[in-house]
């Protein structure tokens, strides 16, 4: 079963999406790690973001894939979660997701992933290219004020609540106006606006919702498929 998640920067989606594969004993596809790395790994490279010949060939070369504790893997080593995290990492991120081919890549890695568990994914397009035919599909969202405030309590306030919301509102419109894989709402996908909500309510919600089946949707989900195969 794939239960895929997507949303803007900042709008709880990871942390959503790590409970509910918990409570689901499913595995998370965190796609975003998957682009943070390229990015990394091009930046390391000091290859211009502009040569999409170039950021593919990294992106190939760096052989992404999961382990079965949904570690990140990277030519068989796990990958340094750490070393992706904050706005350097995140802004490299969205450079190379602008690239067609570098998204060919890792769409091919993440569902490859897809084939071997059930799981829940998160991402920007988890919903629309990479799973289309998810089981659940859900966007998580919360007002630009509210993701500024989030990030700024991860980051230990090192940052002011402006600056935040610009460099968000930035990544938000790169995200949202790019020609391949936009960020956009699936309309399969139920809408979570997480505003004034804690984790767990929202949490809660989704689960609900996968619990019952879903609108409109009938068959009860099954609980497990997976085997490595
Ligand atoms: O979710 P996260 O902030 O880690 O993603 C980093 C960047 O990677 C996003 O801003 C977006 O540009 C890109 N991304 C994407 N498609 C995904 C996941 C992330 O384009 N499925």
């Amino acid at each position: 079963m794939i239960i895929a998640i997507d949303g803007p920067a900042g709008s709880g989606k990871s942390t959503v999406a790590q409970l509910v594969a918990q409570e689901m004993g499913f595995l998370m596809l965190n796609t975003g790690a998957m682009y943070r790395a390229v990015g990394v790994a091009v930046h390391e490279a000091g290859v211009s973001f502009d040569d999409e010949a170039a950021c593919v060939a990294v992106a190939q070369s760096l052989d992404l894939d999961m382990d079965p504790e949904g570690r990140l893997l990277s030519r068989g080593h796990v990958v340094d979660a750490d070393g992706l995290l904050g706005e350097g990492p995140g802004a490299w991120a969205s450079k190379v997701a602008l690239l067609p081919g570098v998204r060919t890549v890792l769409v091919a890695a993440q569902r490859r992933v897809g084939e071997r568990w059930d799981l829940v994914t998160e991402g920007r397009d988890t919903t629309t290219v990479v799973f289309p035919d998810a089981d659940f599909k859900f966007f998580v969202t919360a007002s630009l004020a509210e993701r500024a405030r989030r990030r700024m309590a991860q980051t230990g306030f090192h940052k002011n609540l402006e600056a935040l919301m610009i460099d968000i509102e930035k990544r938000d419109r790169q995200d949202e106006q790019r020609e391949v894989a936009p960020l956009v709402r699936d309309p399969d996908a139920i809408e979570v606006l997480t505003d004034g909500l804690s984790i767990q309510r929202v949490v809660e919600l989704i689960l609900k919702v996968v619990q019952h089946g879903g609108p409109d949707r009938g068959a009860s989900p099954q609980r497990s498929r997976s085997s490595p195969s």
